[in-house]
């Protein structure tokens, strides 16, 4: 499911949902490449790659990503392609959380999968598009407990224990 985010809106046919600066991030995000890794409805979630396609991506974490479970050399430092809706509120970035802001994650993407140095001006036009996939977050109700009482059950884990025992 998406989030009803101001890029669905968007899709839906409300060409005012998103700003110019926001277009341009999205049609930036497209042209660029990043759509090879992060596509679908989720942007992402659909694959597993490499981190580090152009360049390799400096870390001093030892996590070997997928090769850890396949014992492969070929899976080494590939990962699940992140979703990224409402990804402005995931912070920390990437398997490390090495990247602190969209900024920084944005920047390290071109550069180590795509062999791009953005602007500035790049940069903050993608992030702006970005954060056009931040939802509506849902409401959590907590329920009302009645007040503690002689007629509460009592949560006595060893008691079904010994129960099981019989
Ligand atoms: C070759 C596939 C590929 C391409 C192309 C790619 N990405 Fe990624 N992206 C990934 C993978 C894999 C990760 C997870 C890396 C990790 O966990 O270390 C990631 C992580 C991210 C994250 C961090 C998300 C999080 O929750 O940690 C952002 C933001 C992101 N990508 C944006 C972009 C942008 C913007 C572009 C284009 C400039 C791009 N990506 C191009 C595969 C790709």
């Amino acid at each position: 499911m998406t989030p009803n985010d101001r890029f669905d809106q968007w899709l839906k046919g409300d060409k005012k949902a998103i700003t110019e600066e926001e277009l341009a991030g999205y049609q930036l995000f497209k042209q660029s490449g990043c759509t090879i890794c992060h596509n679908g409805a989720q942007l992402g979630g659909q694959s597993f790659q490499k981190m580090g396609v152009v360049r390799p991506y400096e870390t001093t974490n030892t996590a070997e990503g997928v090769k850890a479970v396949s014992g492969r050399d070929q899976d080494r430092m590939k990962f699940k392609v992140p979703v990224l809706r409402n990804v402005e509120l995931t912070y920390p970035y990437f398997h490390d959380g090495a990247a602190q802001t969209l900024e920084e994650a944005v920047e390290v993407m071109g550069d180590v999968q795509l062999g791009k140095r953005y602007t500035k001006e790049e940069t903050a036009k993608i992030v702006a598009f970005l954060k056009t996939l931040t939802g509506e977050q849902p409401k959590i109700v907590y329920p009302i407990l009645p007040p503690n009482g002689p007629d509460t059950p009592k949560f006595e884990p060893w008691k079904a224990k010994e129960e099981a025992k019989k």
